[in-house]
């Protein structure tokens, strides 16, 4: 019912209204609707069969890495109203430093943000809430305030920054000048020496995501590029977005996942803390790439994915696909014509 009213299709409907046409829709369906039979014609290909929401499941035929991923994250996933909580440690004495990484404690105002925490959390009045913190001090500083049990994830560990580590932005512009420029220009591939990039840190909390499918209600005490990265995964934001949203300290965001999206507040809890967030300076803003450290990116496997836009309505539908019959996006020299994992059939069936 909830999927259904929030459906684009039915914007501007009452729900009675939405409700009749969804019905009518399935009578549609049912006129000429054709299972698939994975014991007969369909033997060949590869589908999952999502019987009731994930009451059951029937795989068939699953012939790569990638498709064997879909399976495994279309079987951990859930439709139960939850709410995930992410938020950074309170300030740490190195925050006040502005010193990047290390595994500093917190600072007097980080330690009335983890008192702060402790309240809002009780006044969320939440039935079950896990807890969980990085392996560093500052987050885990910050969930002792809490009357609750909580585990401590390694792969939540701030990005690692290598030899740019304990140092202040400033530092690393005297020091590391060329460093200092090669990450302006492209933040999310830019990898410190020794150390991490932002697509390093996707891959290292992949197994968290997942575990956050998972879950109900989660609370998770994180760090700021670690917090932009869980939140660009539920926002569906960019790689180039990604390395400067704001994820302000002190500030706790309630992510409620709705269908078609997820729904954000913002909740500042009122101790005053530094600003951590540097902007994209607007000289980096200009123009390709200037600079490349040729070991500083994971060479890809395969192009990236370009992003679809969300088609809303039947109609943008078929405009789209008249559209891209008519110019072919890209030749088939630029992209195979298909990649591994596209040719997985998805199928939804309630009984
Ligand atoms: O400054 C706090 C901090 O968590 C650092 O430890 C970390 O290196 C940095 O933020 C990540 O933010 P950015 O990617 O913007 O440098």
């Amino acid at each position: 019912m909830e999927v259904k009213l929030s459906s684009p299709d039915y914007r501007d409907c009452n729900s009675a209204d939405a409700m009749d046409d969804f019905m009518k829709r399935i009578s549609c369906y049912q006129s000429s609707y054709q299972p698939l039979d994975p014991d007969d014609t369909d033997r060949e290909l590869s589908l999952i069969k999502v019987i009731d929401v994930g009451r059951r499941y029937l795989v068939n035929k699953v012939q790569d890495h990638i498709q064997s991923r879909i399976v495994y994250y279309l079987m951990n996933i859930h439709v139960q109203p939850r709410t995930i909580y992410l938020c950074r440690h309170g300030e740490s004495e190195f925050n006040l430093k502005g010193k990047i990484g290390g595994d500093s404690g917190l600072s007097s105002r980080g330690k009335k943000f983890s008192i702060a925490l402790n309240r809002f959390v009780q006044e969320q009045n939440l039935k079950d809430l896990k807890v969980w913190t990085s392996q560093l001090k500052r987050t885990i500083q910050t969930a002792e305030a809490l009357d609750l049990p909580y585990e401590q994830w390694k792969a939540l560990n701030e990005i690692d920054a290598g030899v740019c580590e304990e140092m202040t932005y400033d530092e690393i512009k005297e020091k590391y000048p060329e460093e200092f420029v090669l990450r302006d220009q492209d933040k999310y591939y830019y990898r410190y020496p020794s150390g991490e990039s932002y697509q390093d840190l996707v891959q290292r909390l992949e197994p968290v995501i997942m575990e956050l499918e998972r879950q109900e209600n989660v609370l998770v005490i994180c760090h700021q590029a670690v917090m932009r990265c869980l939140l660009a995964y539920f926002l569906d934001k960019s790689a180039e977005e990604m390395p400067y949203l704001k994820c302000p300290l002190h500030t706790v965001l309630k992510l409620t996942p709705v269908a078609y999206g997820c729904r954000v507040e913002s909740i500042f809890l009122n101790v005053e803390a530094v600003n951590t967030h540097r902007d994209k300076p607007e000289d980096a803003k200009k123009g390709p790439n200037t600079l490349m450290r040729r070991n500083s990116v994971t060479p890809l496997a395969s192009p990236e994915p370009t992003k679809k836009p969300r088609i809303n309505s039947f109609e943008e539908h078929v405009a789209a696909a008249a559209a891209s019959a008519a110019h072919p996006v890209c030749g088939p020299q630029e992209v195979p014509a298909q990649l591994p994992g596209q040719n997985l059939n998805i199928s939804h069936e309630q009984s």
